[in-house]
């Protein structure tokens, strides 16, 4: 008996040493964390479960059958974070790089079935030299299979996935499947072809970091929500994002104490919109007096920063948070705006979270480049994914609210909840100079001193309708509030909607424009 547990310690020791002491070292010089690292700073102390330590591939080409590493390059288990249950997978760049076999793509999968019959999320700690070559289409034949998965568990737990090292090839799409991408920087990289493939049939001389970085995926993709320094960064990023989900699309997000007064009053909010309307304030300065304790979690940070999306809390509530930045392209509209935003509305309606929107809109983006890649079909995406949204949807309008981006930024007609404007907002279908110039070119052209007369014009057409009383006699909105007001006015909101209960027309799924 004594010999059998002796044994059993043994295996486990050697499963803990993954590639060895040596592999270890390697992955430590590069910055990086190993696998069982990782799970120890993401989890609750001492939480890990582990399952499947003892799997070993059924490989046999290329000499595998003399390499056959317990755990095969990947730890799956449980574990809680914030005392709630999550699942984990962790793969281990010191096993065969990290590679899919068959058999590691069967731990992944194991873990992903649990998640889904207990309604708890999936992490992932991507680190991987993708498909195990030595195992041809059985490593393809494994990634579908957790392709699958991700996309039945899309909408039903959250899933979460760490890049901590390489990601290439066809196993970014696990990833670009999941909710949430975070990202370390220098030390992984994500692309469908590397920098040599590229060379090939482009001539493109790029370096890994210049393809797929970090910064790249954060920036200029889009594909990173979350970038970070360093993986004990990125792990502890993690949980703070927790924080605010729901473990399943069941559950209604972690209320917490925040000991923050509901009806604290901001008097600076009174004067923060400038007197002339074409000059730029940083709407971020709104959201963090509002929320709780100055506390934002941005999504996106650097991605389309003329739209802003993060998560926050009311009172405890958490909620998701979209809003117009004036400071960045007068906050204008443009594709990845839209699609940055409707993927965020879409995700919080998903998981229960609702949805408060601060607006202050020109339109949306002129120009060839936007109209040629598609600003209509981009655009809607927004629009839909506001529609269809059934979470309780509060949203105020600062400043400008006008033309087709009016409606789509959580308008009162697509089925927002409460509508409030601040005194300076100005709601019409479009600016004053661009309708004056539209609905009395005739006058102007024919005026002795056109100029004159515009500006004349400008200021009619400004106090006719660049103000919230003609919406708010209409009813399109609901109160026009002293901004001081914002916090409390958001709160009792959110306190009234707490049991809302609406529904969409039953259907297999909607058609978003993709
Ligand atoms: C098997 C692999 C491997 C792989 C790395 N290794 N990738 N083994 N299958 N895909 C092994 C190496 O042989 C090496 O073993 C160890 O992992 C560490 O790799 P190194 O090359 O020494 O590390 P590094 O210099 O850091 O380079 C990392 C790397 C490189 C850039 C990821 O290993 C690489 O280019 N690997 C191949 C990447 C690739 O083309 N994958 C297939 C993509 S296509 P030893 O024993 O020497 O330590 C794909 C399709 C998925 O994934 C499709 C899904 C639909």
């Amino acid at each position: 008996m004594k010999n059998t547990i002796e044994y059993l310690i043994k295996l486990r020791e050697e499963a803990k040493l993954g590639g060895g002491v040596k592999r270890i070292e390697e992955q430590h010089k590069k910055g990086k964390l190993t696998a069982r690292e990782r799970l120890e700073i993401l989890l609750d102390d001492g939480s890990f479960q582990e399952i499947d330590m003892f799997v070993r591939h059924r490989a046999h080409d290329f000499g595998m059958d003399k390499q056959r590493p317990l755990g095969d390059g990947v730890v799956t288990g449980y574990g809680t974070i914030d005392g709630r249950l999550v699942f984990v997978f962790s793969q281990d760049f010191t096993v065969f790089g990290g590679s899919l076999s068959e058999a590691h793509a069967e731990k992944i999968c194991k873990i992903m079935d649990l998640a889904m019959k207990v309604g708890a999320p999936v992490i992932g700690l991507n680190d991987s030299g993708g498909a195990r070559i030595q195992e041809g289409v059985a490593s393809l034949g494994g990634y579908a299979e957790i392709f699958l998965r991700n996309t039945l568990a899309s909408g039903v737990i959250p899933q979460i996935s760490a890049i901590m090292g390489p990601c290439a090839g066809g196993a970014v799409y696990s990833p670009a499947i999941t909710d949430f991408i975070f990202m370390v920087k220098n030390t992984s990289y994500m692309f469908v072809t590397g920098p040599n493939v590229v060379k090939t049939v482009t001539h493109e001389d790029v370096t890994f970091e210049e393809l797929g970085g970090a910064t790249v995926h954060a920036t200029k993709s889009g594909v990173a929500h979350f970038i970070c320094d360093n993986d004990v960064e990125c792990l502890l990023h993690i949980r703070k994002l927790l924080s605010y989900l729901p473990s399943n699309n069941m559950e209604d997000p972690p209320r917490i104490e925040t000991g923050d007064d509901p009806n604290r009053e901001e008097p600076k909010l009174d004067t923060i919109i400038p007197d002339n309307p074409n000059k730029p304030y940083d709407m971020k300065e709104i959201i963090l007096s509002v929320v709780d304790n100055a506390e934002f979690l941005e999504v996106h940070e650097y991605f389309a920063p003329n739209i802003i999306c993060g998560f926050a809390r009311f009172d405890g509530y958490p909620v998701g948070i979209v809003a117009n930045q004036p400071a960045v392209l007068a906050g204008v509209l443009d594709i990845d705006a839209s699609v940055k935003a409707a993927r965020f509305v879409r995700f919080c309606d998903a998981f229960n979270i609702p949805i408060i929107t601060f607006v202050d809109v020109p339109g949306f983006m002129p120009g060839t480049d936007q109209e040629w890649r598609g600003i209509i079909r981009h655009g809607a995406k927004l629009l839909y994914a506001y529609c269809e949204a059934t979470v309780p949807k509060i949203t105020i309008i600062t400043r400008k609210a006008y033309g087709g981006a009016y409606d789509v930024m959580g308008s009162k007609h697509i089925r927002s909840d409460i509508n409030y404007a601040w005194p300076t907002a100005e709601i019409a279908v479009m600016g004053p100079k661009g309708a004056v110039e539209i609905i009395f070119k005739k006058e102007i052209e024919k005026a002795e001193n056109p100029e004159e007369l515009e500006e004349k014009l400008i200021q009619e057409y400004r106090d006719k309708f660049a103000h919230p009383y003609i919406a708010a006699e209409r009813g399109y909105i609901d109160d026009v509030i002293e901004p001081r007001k914002t916090r409390q006015m958001i709160i009792k909101a959110l306190r009234m909607l707490e049991n809302k209960v609406d529904t969409n027309p039953k259907k297999k799924h909607g058609n978003i424009p993709l």
